[in-house]
């Protein structure tokens, strides 16, 4: 049976669309935005310039991922390395464009029903830009389709000692640490994804084989795509392109093939299969 195209998919991204099963869409995706820079360079233009021209990509990958109806999307836009390792200008300017994004986006993101969350140490951001990231999560709070979630000053590993700071303070708070019991659902519920699902695939660009601190814990069991486009030339296209590379992967979670309860798609208790 021929699948019915959504609504808004332009006809190279019909094409692609009609090639997926719609019932094994990965239902959380996470993506690490890199190439900015690179892209830049080949073009003789400042780093800025590579920048500015990524937002336009994270417009059409956020408009396609919430027109096939993926739930969750979760963009890895300024790390905490980021913040402390780059010029001051770039930051500053990085800064800008976020607040520029989120002035401007707030209208298409209802226009798409899409809700914005952000991770990520925020309190460590000017307030300024706190101001205006804590605004367009007001103004979309009430939108019920996908969830895109923006990591800003993120570090998986701050992540970590955060949540194991707050279950030490909770079980100092309730009556000490003699009845402290840890497992990976405390871990889980004291993340700053604990509003998500674990990721079923992380999409990176610009054909660097690395995580660089993103998400670590939830993406265990992710599927992993590297594409060496580019982030400025990533477009809903490519994402369908990597949607389409997922569901030809077998996912097992540590059990076997023929066995695993859903060859693709969410697995509510990864860890409790084993390695894969
Ligand atoms: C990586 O490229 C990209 C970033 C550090 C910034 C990401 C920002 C955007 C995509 C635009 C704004 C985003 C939002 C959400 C408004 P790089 O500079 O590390 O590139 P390089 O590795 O080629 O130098």
């Amino acid at each position: 049976m021929q699948a019915t195209i959504p609504a808004g998919l332009d006809r190279k991204e019909a094409e692609v669309y009609r090639q997926l099963d719609p019932e094994r869409l990965p239902k959380h995706i996470a993506i690490i935005m890199d190439g900015n820079g690179r892209w830049a360079r080949r073009r003789h233009l400042p780093r800025m310039a590579g920048h500015r021209a990524g937002v336009a990509s994270v417009r059409s990958t956020v408009e396609t991922a919430a027109r096939i109806g993926i739930p969750w999307l979760t963009l890895y836009a300024f790390s905490e390395e980021n913040w402390k390792k780059r010029p001051r200008s770039e930051v500053d300017f990085l800064m800008g464009l976020l607040c520029r994004y989120l002035k401007a986006e707030v209208p298409t993101l209802n226009k798409n029903n899409i809700r914005l969350e952000y991770i990520g140490r925020q309190h460590e951001l000017p307030p300024m830009v706190q101001e205006k990231m804590a605004w367009a999560r007001e103004a979309t709070a009430a939108n019920t389709g996908m969830v895109l979630t923006l990591a800003l000053n993120y570090s998986a590993r701050t992540e970590l000692v955060d949540a194991f700071r707050s279950i030490v303070d909770a079980a100092a708070r309730n009556g000490g640490l003699d009845h402290l019991e840890i497992d990976e659902d405390a871990v889980s519920q004291n993340l700053y994804t604990r509003h998500l699902p674990d990721p079923d695939l992380v999409v990176r660009t610009s054909g660097e084989m690395r995580l660089s601190n993103f998400l670590l814990w939830q993406l265990a069991y992710a599927e992993i795509y590297v594409t060496p486009t580019l982030w400025p030339e990533f477009r809903g296209l490519q994402l369908l392109e990597g949607i389409a590379e997922y569901q030809k992967r077998e996912r097992r979670y540590g059990g076997l093939a023929d066995h695993a309860p859903h060859a693709h798609g969410s697995h509510p208790h990864p860890s409790k299969t084993g390695r894969s």
